[in-house]
């Protein structure tokens, strides 16, 4: 043994020791820390682009026209109930649909028809059914006062009264729609016109009038993974993505314009779709409906909720992918990484058949979008969304937020109080974004809306007119749609009343 270190005086020696341990972990921690968040930085950016197979054919949602009733009534069945589904070979998921294992038949009506709809709630637990996008009678909505208990039928029935549109619909129980959305309920509602029918569009329902109804999945060992990861201000993100419930879809065509229904169903991802060659396509309608005329773009971002249709010119014989590409959406360093901003994927492959029947031009023009000026507005209101509640007020199921008189326009002004990635959505009518930020909105943003994304700390003013019917006691929603913001609470209730009526008390639920 050395006579050195037995010589060394213990006190100085332990004192040097604790200093260097001190030094150690100043400069250890932090570079841990940093080194930690760098791992959990760059794992949070997703991307299947270039590294899909696309296997599998596009699953097309069966077409369900319903049954006419003697006295001209249209009359749908929804089933909901839970089920399995082999999205994987050899591995299942359990997952919940409408008339099937996962998602639901395309509904499809025309304008001034009764129609009705046979909700079975075969689930073994409460939910709803939204019809999003619709303009119908409080009490048929389908929102968090509409609940259907396990075992039981709702029967809504309503005139169609608006314009040819790709509506959607989904469950709305509060404080579980981002649950029950996620396990497979929602379906495509696709409205028809004259107007529309007299138009040469596309129009073959699953050849070359494609329902695009996009989501996010992550799969684990045993099914959906739907936990939320660290950082995830948005909500779930997943990691690969659904098409009609197909994972790596393709789809053949055999025609020269194909449109597309695209509907973001996903509850917290916002897409930003174009073609990996960038060609460019022609934006034909948005929510609620044809815009005036058809809008070149090669690229169109949706958040969730919205949905936009396009036409995209094919070439005999090639293949081109529709792709999502990181966003360019108004995110700080944080949301972009970690709200999806960064992620890109690839959504679907279209094939094109060796020689393809030829289709008309578009038409020149398409439609006039019925949505309001604001020129006749009587009022102007403001909502701040913020994660914490909308005006910073929770959702309250008995409190009716605001009250809106039949026949009347108003001004919606909206602003993305918090940072995070927020969109906006009003049950019951289409609106008119009149300016983003006080400029004029983008192209994309011209036609009827029911949704529309509120960018972080920017405004955006709508046009909104409530033409009824009054139902003082029975509130419609507006909220934001990333659907776990709704859970949390950004969601509010208003009520359309007659001139000089005041509101009423919303149901009490047993619930
Ligand atoms: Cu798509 Cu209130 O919902
Ligand atoms: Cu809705
Ligand atoms: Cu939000």
């Amino acid at each position: 043994m050395s006579s050195v270190s037995s010589n060394t005086p213990a006190r100085p020696r332990r004192l040097r020791r604790l200093l260097l341990s001190v030094v150690a972990l100043a400069v250890l921690v932090p570079a841990l820390l940093g080194g930690v968040f760098a791992w959990v930085y760059t794992g949070a950016a997703v991307s299947t682009v270039g590294a899909t197979d696309f296997r599998n054919q596009l699953a097309i949602p069966p077409l369900q026209e319903g049954v006419l009733g003697p006295d001209g009534r249209r009359v749908f069945e929804l089933d909901m109930r839970s089920g399995r589904k082999e999205f994987r070979p050899g591995k299942i998921t359990e997952t919940w649909g409408f008339n099937g294992d996962y998602l639901g038949p395309t509904l499809r009506a025309r304008r001034g028809e009764r129609v009705e709809v046979r909700v079975r709630n075969a689930l073994p637990e409460a939910s709803t059914v939204h019809w999003h996008g619709m303009h119908l009678p409080a009490a048929m909505d389908g929102g968090p006062h509409q609940m259907v208990d396990p075992g039981r039928t709702w029967t809504p029935q309503w005139t169609v009264d608006q314009p040819a549109a790709t509506l959607w619909y989904h469950p709305h129980p509060h404080g579980k729609t981002e649950q029950h959305v996620r396990r497979g309920l929602a379906g495509m509602f696709l409205l028809d016109d004259e107007n529309s029918a007299s138009l040469s569009l596309p129009s073959n329902y699953g050849v070359d009038d494609l329902p695009v109804i996009v989501q996010d999945v992550k799969f684990d060992g045993s099914g959906f993974d739907n936990s939320h990861k660290i950082f995830r201000n948005a909500g779930f993100l997943g990691e690969q993505i659904l098409v009609n419930g197909t994972l790596a879809p393709y789809r053949e065509v055999g025609d020269d314009l194909v449109r597309l229904r695209l509907l973001n169903a996903s509850t917290a991802r916002i897409y930003n779709f174009a073609f990996e060659d960038n060609r460019t396509f022609a934006l034909i309608g948005t929510d609620g409906g044809l815009v005036q005329r058809p809008i070149t773009l090669d690229r169109v971002q949706l958040s969730p909720g919205e949905r936009a249709e396009i036409v995209v010119r094919m070439r005999a014989g090639e293949r081109t992918v529709l792709r999502s590409n990181t966003l360019d959406a108004g995110f700080d360093f944080w949301n972009q990484r970690f709200s999806g901003g960064d992620d890109r994927f690839d959504i679907l492959e279209l094939r094109a058949a060796a020689t393809l029947r030829s289709a008309p031009e578009l038409p020149a023009t398409l439609a006039e979008p019925a949505v309001p000026d604001g020129s006749d507005a009587v009022r102007e209101r403001r909502f701040d969304l913020n994660l914490a509640g909308i005006n910073n007020v929770p959702m309250a199921m008995d409190r009716i937020d605001l009250t809106v008189t039949r026949g009347s326009t108003e001004i919606w002004v909206v602003r993305n109080a918090d940072g995070m990635p927020h969109n906006f959505h009003v049950h019951d009518v289409q609106f008119r974004v009149l300016s983003v930020n006080d400029a004029p909105p983008p192209a994309p943003l011209s036609g009827a809306k029911d949704t529309v994304f509120v960018a972080p700390n920017s405004t955006v003013r709508l046009a909104l007119r409530f033409d009824g019917p009054a139902d003082p006691d029975t509130p419609y929603m507006y909220h934001c749609h990333l659907l776990w913001h709704e859970d949390q609470g950004m969601m509010g209730q208003f009520v359309v009343v007659e001139p000089g009526q005041s509101a009423g008390t919303p149901p009490s639920h047993g619930h």
